[in-house]
C-alpha cells in the first residue's frame, strides 16, 4: 500500500545503498521538490550530504531564512553552505531590462556560483569521495525527458537554467517515481514545514522577472513587501492551496497619479496574476472574492512606500503567460 511512511523508508535502505559512505552535494531551489529530496537523502546519509543554497538576492521575503530554518545545524543532519550571492546577481543585473537576457544572466550566474561552492566542498573533503549529486527529478520530469536511468551527464531540467554537462556525477533521484501531490506528502512526513511543502511554484530567476524593467535591490525591496502581504492575505483567506500561483509584478517603469491624505502621489502599480493550472501549460485567470481582492489592494496601498495602484490580470494562458516576462 502506498503511504508516505512506505515511501520514506524504502527511499533510505535504497539511498544508503546507492551511497555507501561517499558524499553527496545536492543544491536547494527553495522549491518543494529539492527540498524533499535533500531531506530524504539527508534522514539516510546525515552529514555526508552537504547542501548548497545559492542566494541569488531574488527570492521572497523569508524564504532564504526559512530554508536555512529547514536545513540548518538544527535539524542535525545535512551541512548546509549558504552562498549569499546577492550583490554579484544585483550587478550583473545592472541595466538590464529585456526579460530573456534577464534569464540568461541569473542561470549563469547561478551554475558559475554553484560550481565554485562544489569545488570548496570537494577541496575540503579530505580525499573523501563526493560522487553523487541529489536532484528532485519527479515522474513527469522523467517522462518528459525520455526516461533513462540517470548517470554522468545531466540533462538539465535544473529549474534555474541547467547545470554543466561536465559533471561527472552520479544521480540520486529519489523522487523520481512520484507526482507532486506525493512528493508534498512525503515532505509532511519527513516534517519539513507547510511553508516549504505547500510552496506555490516560483521561477527559478526569482523577482528578477517579476520586475519589469531594471532589477534594483530597492525595487526588490519594494515587491517583497508587497508579494509577501498578497501571500499572508491569499493564506488567511485559506486559499494558497487552491490557487496555482500568484505573481505580484511591479510595473518599475510605469508611473501614476494618485491621491493619498491630502497629498498628490506619483507610484508605481503592482500586478496581481492569480492563476488555476494543472501544468502550468494552460491557465486560467482565478476568480478570488472580491472581499479579499479588497483587502490586498487597501493594504498594500498603505504599507507599501511608492505603490500607489493594485491590477488585475484577467487574461488566461494562452494568450497571456503567468509570468509577466
Ligand atoms: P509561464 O510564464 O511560461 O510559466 O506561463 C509557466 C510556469 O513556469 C514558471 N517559470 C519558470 N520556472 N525558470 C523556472 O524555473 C524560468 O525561467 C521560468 N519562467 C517561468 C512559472 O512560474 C510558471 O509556474
Amino acid at each position: 500500500t502506498w503511504t508516505a511512511g512506505n515511501i520514506v523508508d524504502e527511499q533510505v535502505a535504497r539511498i544508503r545503498e546507492q551511497v555507501g559512505n561517499k558524499r553527496a552535494i545536492c543544491a536547494l531551489s527553495g522549491g518543494v521538490d529539492s527540498a524533499v529530496a535533500a531531506a530524504l537523502v539527508q534522514r539516510a546519509i546525515g552529514d555526508q550530504l552537504t547542501c548548497v543554497y545559492v542566494d541569488h538576492g531574488l527570492m521572497r521575503q523569508d524564504e532564504s531564512a526559512e530554508i536555512e530554518k529547514a536545513f540548518g545545524a538544527s535539524t542535525g543532519g545535512a551541512k548546509l553552505m549558504v552562498v549569499d550571492a546577492a550583490e554579484l546577481f544585483l550587478g550583473k543585473l545592472a541595466g538590464v531590462t529585456d526579460p530573456e537576457t534577464k534569464r540568461k544572466i541569473i542561470g549563469e550566474q547561478f551554475i558559475r556560483t554553484f560550481e565554485r561552492a562544489q569545488a570548496e566542498i570537494i577541496a575540503s573533503s579530505e580525499g573523501e569521495d563526493v560522487a553523487f549529486l541529489v536532484q528532485g527529478t519527479l515522474y513527469p520530469d522523467v517522462v518528459e525527458s525520455g526516461g533513462g536511468e540517470g548517470t554522468a551527464n545531466i540533462k538539465s531540467h535544473h529549474n534555474v537554467g541547467g547545470l554543466p554537462d561536465d559533471i561527472e556525477f552520479e544521480l540520486v533521484e529519489p523522487l523520481r517515481a512520484l507526482f507532486k501531490d506525493e512528493v508534498r506528502a512525503v515532505g509532511t512526513a519527513l516534517g519539513l514545514p507547510d511553508e516549504i511543502v505547500h510552496r506555490q511554484p516560483f521561477p527559478g530567476p526569482g523577482l528578477g522577472i517579476r520586475i519589469i524593467g531594471e532589477v534594483t535591490k530597492d525595487r526588490l525591496d519594494l515587491l517583497r513587501k508587497a508579494d509577501a502581504i498578497a501571500r499572508a492575505e491569499l493564506t488567511a483567506a485559506g486559499l494558497n492551496r487552491q490557487v496555482w500561483q500568484m505573481p505580484v509584478v511591479l510595473l518599475a517603469d510605469v508611473r501614476s497619479v494618485g491621491v493619498q491624505g491630502d497629498h498628490r502621489t506619483y507610484g508605481h502599480p503592482v500586478v496581481l496574476r492569480p492563476v488555476s493550472s494543472e501544468d502550468a501549460m494552460t491557465a486560467d485567470w482565478s476568480r478570488l472574492p472580491y472581499e479579499l481582492l479588497s483587502k490586498i489592494s487597501n493594504r498594500i496601498t498603505n504599507e507599501v512606500d511608492g505603490v500607489n495602484r493594485v491590477v488585475l490580470d484577467v487574461t488566461s494562458k494562452p494568450p497571456g503567460t503567468i509570468e509577466w516576462e
